[in-house]
């Protein structure tokens, strides 16, 4: 696949907006708490979270619920939708490539959302991310376990393992990992699919 192949990318939105509700429900409900304590274990009580590529909003709603000031956005404008309704608040619909944020945020969450960036764009991406945390700032992300880019039923995935994502840091200095494993997918039958998490901390 191309860099460039816009078709993709085009066909990735629309596949969340032609399918939002069934998306928002075999999302909404999976069970993510392992994740949240690795993730907030290396943050302070109540600090500033943005959930980056929010889906359903289900890990606003958690983190809002634990007392965390979130904020949280989506490129599907369906999604946004759905995930205003579930959490209550105002959800930004936004591209992750025309994030503007400077020293805003503790924490970034991005789970199983930045898979969808285009490889070539990642590491612009992940330059604003990290214009988006304050200094000592968290971010969460995960990816397909893999390398390469691929088109999937209707989606496009970045995929990524450890020497990929040593190569993407390499090319964003100043965010550097904590922590970096592997895991099953954690929604019940799909447990063999393996992912990537990491933990990157910005380092100034
Ligand atoms: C696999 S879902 C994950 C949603 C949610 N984070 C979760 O864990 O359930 C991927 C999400 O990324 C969003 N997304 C895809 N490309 C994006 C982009 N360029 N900027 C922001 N969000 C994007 C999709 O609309 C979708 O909600």
């Amino acid at each position: 696949m191309h860099d460039t192949d816009f078709a993709v990318t085009y066909r990735t939105q629309d596949y969340y907006n032609q399918n939002a509700d069934v998306f928002f429900d075999d999302t909404v409900e999976v069970d993510m708490k392992p994740l949240y304590a690795r993730f907030l274990k290396l943050l302070a009580d109540h600090v500033a979270i943005l959930d980056a590529g929010c889906g359903s909003g289900r890990d606003a709603l958690a983190f809002a619920k634990l007392g965390y000031s979130v904020t949280a956005f989506d490129a599907s404008p369906a999604l946004v939708a759905l995930a205003e309704r579930h959490t209550g608040q105002p959800v930004h619909c936004l591209r992750f490539q025309d994030m503007t944020w400077q020293q805003q945020f503790d924490g970034i969450w991005a789970c199983a959302s930045l898979l969808h960036v285009p490889g070539e764009e990642l590491p612009d991406v992940m330059g604003r991310l990290r214009a988006a945390l304050k200094p000592g700032g968290i971010l969460y992300a995960s990816f397909k376990y893999g390398s390469g880019e691929r088109e999937h039923q209707g989606r496009r995935f970045t995929d990524l393992d450890e020497p990929g994502l040593a190569g993407l840091l390499a090319q964003v200095p100043g965010l550097v990992p904590v922590e970096t494993w592997t895991t099953g997918d954690l929604r019940p039958g799909r447990e063999s699919e393996r992912w990537l998490n990491t933990l990157l901390r910005r380092t100034a």
